[in-house]
């Protein structure tokens, strides 16, 4: 038997704008996760048991451009007649159960979640343990059948499970698609956030397709947003490396007018920020793709708990306290 598990995700600045290479700063958030386990199994074929999302078959079942089908693909050693007599012992299929507590389409990055814990999982399994590197490569190339475009940071942040400032290929390289340059970042003194959930599924996928748009129709504007949330990202990062949280509630607000101008916030995301800050949040802004999923606010620890009660008068479906350390 093998197991993996991987943690949800937000991010902190920076979302869309890095889709167009700026620069993007992200958190895990541990509080919730995807666990998998992988186990022999005497029935024949690779069965899937993800009862949050109600799959419960044979991946055979499944079209092969289908994300969890998708991962235990790439491992093609797995359905060969060769592990299946000697890894195996003589038994004759896969049981892979896959369980979360991180919402999907909720922008706290549930498929790559999936996708990272299920790599390590079958690649532990078939004893050939994997780099991180190797792990965030393969879950990038699945972050591409969920989302098309993406920029590469969820995969990242989830895989790696530690702040990251994430460009997906920065200025200097040619303009291979390289999966991104990542650094991790320590964080100067620890900081609190709410992470609020609208509990609207919104799709990565469509916010993204309408930025595309929006930039197809007015390229200047657009990448004089991005130029401004790549430098909020830039500042967010210097001042969590500097220890001084208190400066990043300010270009959180700043942040979420950006993301205002591209289109992608919604009347309830608005509203939930609205709410936040009234309740004395030192800053709010919706995080992820948007339209839905969840929005995020700055508190300080004695203020985590009339801010929350705020926002869920204010509409929120969930709100999760999470230290940034
Ligand atoms: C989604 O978590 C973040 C977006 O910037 C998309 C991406 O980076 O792939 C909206």
């Amino acid at each position: 038997m093998a197991t993996s598990s991987a943690p949800g995700k937000i991010i902190l600045f920076g979302e869309h704008a890095v889709v167009y290479n700026r620069p993007a700063l992200a958190v895990p958030v541990i509080q919730v996760h995807v666990d998998v386990e992988v186990l022999d199994s005497p029935r024949a074929g690779i069965w899937i048991d993800a009862p949050d999302v109600n799959l419960h078959t044979e991946v055979g079942t499944l079209p092969s451009n289908h994300p969890i089908a998708s991962v235990i693909n790439k491992f093609a050693p797995l359905s060969s007649p060769h592990l299946q007599t000697t890894k195996m012992g003589g038994q004759r299929g896969v049981e892979i159960k896959i369980t979360s507590t991180i919402p999907v389409a909720s922008g706290l990055g549930s498929g790559a979640a999936v996708s990272v814990a299920l790599i390590r999982a079958l690649s532990s399994f078939l004893l050939r343990p994997l780099s991180d590197e190797q792990v965030n490569h393969l879950a990038y190339e699945i972050e591409k059948i969920h989302h098309g475009t993406p920029s590469g940071i969820d995969n990242t942040v989830i895989t790696y499970a530690k702040p990251v400032y994430f460009i997906k290929n920065p200025p200097s390289s040619d303009n291979r698609d390289t999966g991104g340059k990542v650094e991790t970042i320590k964080v100067g003194i620890p900081f609190t956030i709410a992470i609020c959930d609208t509990g609207i599924p919104a799709l990565t996928k469509e916010s993204v397709g309408d930025v595309r748009k929006l930039w197809r129709m007015n390229q200047v504007h657009c990448e004089s947003i991005f130029d401004e949330i790549g430098q909020i990202a830039f500042m967010g990062r210097r001042a969590i490396e500097r220890g001084k949280p208190e400066m990043l509630g300010e270009l959180m607000d700043q942040n979420h007018a950006f993301l205002q101008k591209l289109t992608v916030s919604s009347p309830e995301l608005d509203k939930l920020v609205d709410a936040a800050r009234k309740a004395g949040a030192l800053g709010a802004k919706m995080s992820g793709g948007g339209r839905g999923g969840n929005m995020i606010a700055l508190v300080t620890p004695d203020l985590a708990e009339t801010v929350t009660r705020s926002m869920q008068e204010a509409g929120a479906r969930n709100v999760i306290i999470t230290k940034v350390e």
